[in-house]
């Protein structure tokens, strides 16, 4: 069993057999934020980009629980140089281990960039993670277009799809639907949206397109909720 809980934007916490992952806790900043970063304690943060919307509260984080951060290679590195101890830097085709599970790090298109408040830093590639925790397999697009070879993510084998459906940075809903046809998932979860007027959704509007889809369930979770696999 797997508990997926959306703490906003793109914010997760997976908990599974007592350990805990958080995805892009960006919560300080965030309007949507459901808790705050000394309100969570996992023991592996997972980074889809280095977007300062999803890096978020990593160093304060793991800086006070030792988490084990996994992210694409240059942004790991500049990690490892904040004093983030436990920064594992990765890329796309490598599967990390974690403490209660594993990532596979996937394709995505996007750009990737942290701004430190002067300068835009740790350049590196986006990608999106394939997590296996719990017994469950739930894919992270992370901020991405539709692209075909979500066909061949698919393949892995997953049991939920967590889709951004903001549009203007990332998919819309139209394209989200897309995804979720090429990727073959039963069950969808979107995020990445109303924390800013250039994402404004309607969540339910997406919820009724991709369930036109047979067998398909759109799970909309506020900020707070969360999904058990
Ligand atoms: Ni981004
Ligand atoms: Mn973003």
């Amino acid at each position: 069993m797997l508990a997926i809980r959306y703490l906003g934007h793109s914010a997760f916490l997976l908990e599974a057999e007592g350990k805990t992952v958080a995805v892009d806790p960006f919560l300080r900043d965030n309007p949507m934020a459901a808790v705050g970063p000394e309100e969570i304690a996992p023991g592996t943060i997972l980074l889809t980009h280095a977007h300062n919307d999803h890096v978020g509260d990593t160093i304060a984080i793991a800086k006070r629980t030792g988490a084990k951060v996994i992210a694409t290679y240059e942004l790991g590195q500049w990690l490892g140089r904040q004093g983030v101890a436990g920064a594992a830097p990765a890329a796309h085709g490598g599967t990390v281990t974690f403490d209660g599970g594993t990532v596979k790090l996937v394709p995505a298109w996007h750009t990737s960039s942290y701004f430190d408040g002067e300068n835009d830093v740790a350049p590196g590639v986006p990608a999106g993670l394939v997590v296996r925790m719990g017994g469950a397999t739930v894919y992270f697009a992370g901020d991405t277009c539709l692209f075909g070879d979500m066909r061949l993510i698919g393949e892995e084998g997953l049991d939920v799809a967590v889709l951004p459906i903001g549009d203007n940075f990332t998919m819309g809903p139209k394209d989200a639907a897309r995804a979720v046809e090429f990727l073959g998932v039963k069950t969808v979860i979107p995020c990445h949206y109303n924390t800013e007027p250039a994402i404004r959704q309607d969540p339910e509007v997406f919820k009724r397109l991709v369930e036109e889809q047979p067998g398909v369930r759109c799970v909309v979770l506020a900020p707070g909720e969360s999904h058990q696999v």
